[in-house]
């Protein structure tokens, strides 16, 4: 072939390859683009949820249409609050859907409507707490029973008087105490302010309810003492369990004596943010601990 045919016949190879090339990698590029992993269908129901599973981790995919559900029902809660209410369960009636804690003899262990102990359940390390803090035969886990020491000297040392009433409690202690109530009130009474058996916060070993020594327990929230806790029960690692106004959350009246140690580090930061310990666990521990 002469010189001259030759220069532009490559020409025309290397343009119609270059081409084909362009054109392929095009079709490649059309072929992994990233499908998305919902249906439609789906999709559609996370728009309506304003695509709340990029923002946080504890969304259940599972549990779309119970999330779409209680959102209708509540149209004034932000979906964030949708999610965490569901999850805490509080879309089925109190005592459904019950499932035993994963989290037995751990600080962060969840006991409410939904999540129970074994009714052979003691927590390891129960202590006695020393009689200038409470009244006799009063036990804790340990971890909590040193905490609530530290909170009883300190409050004497500021001037106030706060003295565990009571504290453990056995399944079947519990028991007989629900039993009363029930009889006295009537279940459905009953359960806005005692836990049934299994389900008592106080099975856990973690859990105190004070008074000053002068006045009922339950007018606790008269008390200088109890403006003290609210300023530093958390520094101690205790919360206010059952606050005023979250009765929707924790299904429990307002309790201003009963107090749950789950360490210095969970405290302060529900006090920090006003939540309750069923939105925190559902937030940070569940599944993840
Ligand atoms: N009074 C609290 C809710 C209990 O019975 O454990
Ligand atoms: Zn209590």
């Amino acid at each position: 072939m002469k010189k001259n045919v030759i220069i532009p016949f490559l020409f025309i190879i290397l343009v119609i390859g270059g081409g084909i090339m362009f054109w392929r990698s095009q079709q490649n590029d059309q072929v992994t683009e990233p499908q998305s992993k919902y249906t439609k269908e789906e999709q559609e129901k996370l728009d309506l949820l304003d695509n709340i599973q990029e923002k946080i981790d504890y969304f259940q995919m599972d549990d779309l249409n119970r999330y779409l559900e209680y959102k209708k029902g509540h149209p004034n809660l932000s979906v964030q609050d949708v999610v965490t209410r569901v999850n805490i369960g509080l879309d089925q009636p109190y005592y459904t859907n019950t499932k035993e804690t994963p989290y037995l003899n751990q600080i962060y262990l969840l006991s409410n409507k939904y999540l129970y102990m074994p009714s052979d359940y003691v927590p390891e390390n129960l202590e006695s707490i020393a009689s200038s803090c409470a009244r006799s035969g009063m036990q804790l886990v340990q971890e909590a029973k040193e905490a609530f020491e530290e909170l009883c000297q300190k409050a004497k040392e500021d001037g106030y008087v706060i003295r565990a009433m009571s504290s453990y409690r056995s399944y079947s202690y519990q028991e007989d105490l629900y039993n009363r109530y029930v009889e006295q009130d009537g279940q459905e009474e009953a359960d806005t302010y005692s836990a049934r058996p299994g389900f008592s916060e106080h099975q856990t070993g973690l859990v105190v309810d004070v008074d000053n020594k002068q006045i009922d327990y339950t007018d606790f929230e008269q008390t200088k003492e109890f403006k003290w806790m609210q300023e530093n029960a958390h520094r101690f690692g205790f919360i206010l369990r059952y606050p005023k106004d979250k009765e929707d959350i924790t299904g429990y009246t307002y309790e201003a004596w009963h107090y749950r140690y789950v360490g210095v580090d969970i405290a302060t930061y529900i006090h920090e943010h006003h939540m309750t310990f069923d939105e925190y666990y559902v937030q940070f521990i569940e599944g993840k601990k």
